[in-house]
């Protein structure tokens, strides 16, 4: 075992041994917040304020991360095998995609097969194009995310008349993970990622960017520090919990927040968590880490 990993006791196998919230009775809801990775924290914290009284499940489906790479075809595929497992084990009341590589695809195929509510997160190209006034607007996001129709719908529907820079990054979701766990990349290698979102025309320049994937939040701070210029970087995760809140509903009344969150932490492939990671994911409300695996080829082909 690697000498920055925990100890295996710190990884409770099996989604039964998670936990059961302190003084929540049969009227706890449980919030499923679902990404390839640990892109979906920064959805989860609007989630726990919105909800503080809810049950958190965090599934990271790293077995398969990063999703950028995956076709369309082996993106559904897995998406609808993975979500069926944590369905049947966790019986949510409702999922948050906090992801946009998935949400831009699979959504539909989510709410055909399931009858639970699904909450997507997509690029916020509506409020980017709100907030530019130069009229120049790029969106930073996974390569998958860029090439989606849904993606290019959003454009032609909100942002027509500006000029929109898609930048498909293959490897930031990667740099945000590594950051997380300790590892922070050097900023040449984050400013190689976004540099082409910095746009420049005799006419005006880059004032807003979308962040389109839920990991680049996690790594603003660096992307900031080797921006050209300062711009305003929209996040959609105060926009995606305040839909969570319109379909279950606001925290339960009587609810007394004992200052503790108690959610789990669900992993699909990994099996050692660095120290950095468990004090990063403690500090964001997940105590608990649970390897539940789900091999990629196993659950594509299932
Ligand atoms: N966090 C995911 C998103 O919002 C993507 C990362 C990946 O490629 O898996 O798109």
């Amino acid at each position: 075992m690697p000498t920055d990993s925990l100890p295996p006791t710190h990884l409770i196998a099996g989604a039964a041994a998670g936990p059961t919230l302190e003084g929540a009775g049969s009227r706890a809801q449980t919030v499923l917040v679902f990404d390839s990775g640990l892109g979906g924290l920064t959805v989860l914290a609007e989630v726990m304020r919105a909800r503080p009284d809810a049950r958190i499940v965090y599934a990271a489906d790293d077995a398969a991360f990063p999703y950028g790479r995956l076709s369309e075809q082996e993106l559904v595929a897995r998406v609808l095998t993975v979500m069926g497992r944590l369905i049947a084990l966790h019986a949510p009341d409702i999922v948050v995609i906090a992801c946009n590589t998935a949400s831009t695809l699979v959504l539909p195929h989510l709410r055909a097969q399931f009858t639970l509510p699904f909450v997507g997160t997509v690029p916020a190209i509506k409020p980017a194009a709100i907030a530019s006034r130069t009229r120049h607007i790029s969106i930073l996001a996974t390569p998958g995310t860029v090439e989606r129709d849904y993606t290019r719908d959003l454009i032609k529907a909100y942002a027509d008349d500006c000029l929109v820079t898609l930048v498909g990054s293959a490897n930031l979701a990667a740099l945000a993970e590594a950051e997380l766990a300790g590892s922070p990349a050097p900023d040449a290698d984050i400013l190689a990622e976004v540099e082409a979102c910095f746009v420049t025309t005799p006419i005006g320049r880059t004032d807003t960017i979308v962040l389109g994937c839920t990991h680049y939040p996690l790594i603003r701070h660096r992307i900031e520090r080797v921006a050209p210029w300062p711009v305003a970087y929209i996040d959609p995760a105060p926009a995606i919990a305040r839909r969570v809140v319109q379909l279950l509903g606001g925290p339960l009344i009587g609810h007394e927040p004992d200052g503790h969150v108690h959610g789990t932490a669900l992993f699909t492939g990994r099996t050692h968590v660095p120290v950095e990671l468990a004090r990063a994911l403690a500090a964001r409300g997940l105590p608990t880490i649970v390897h539940e695996p789900m091999p990629l080829a196993t659950a594509a082909a299932a």
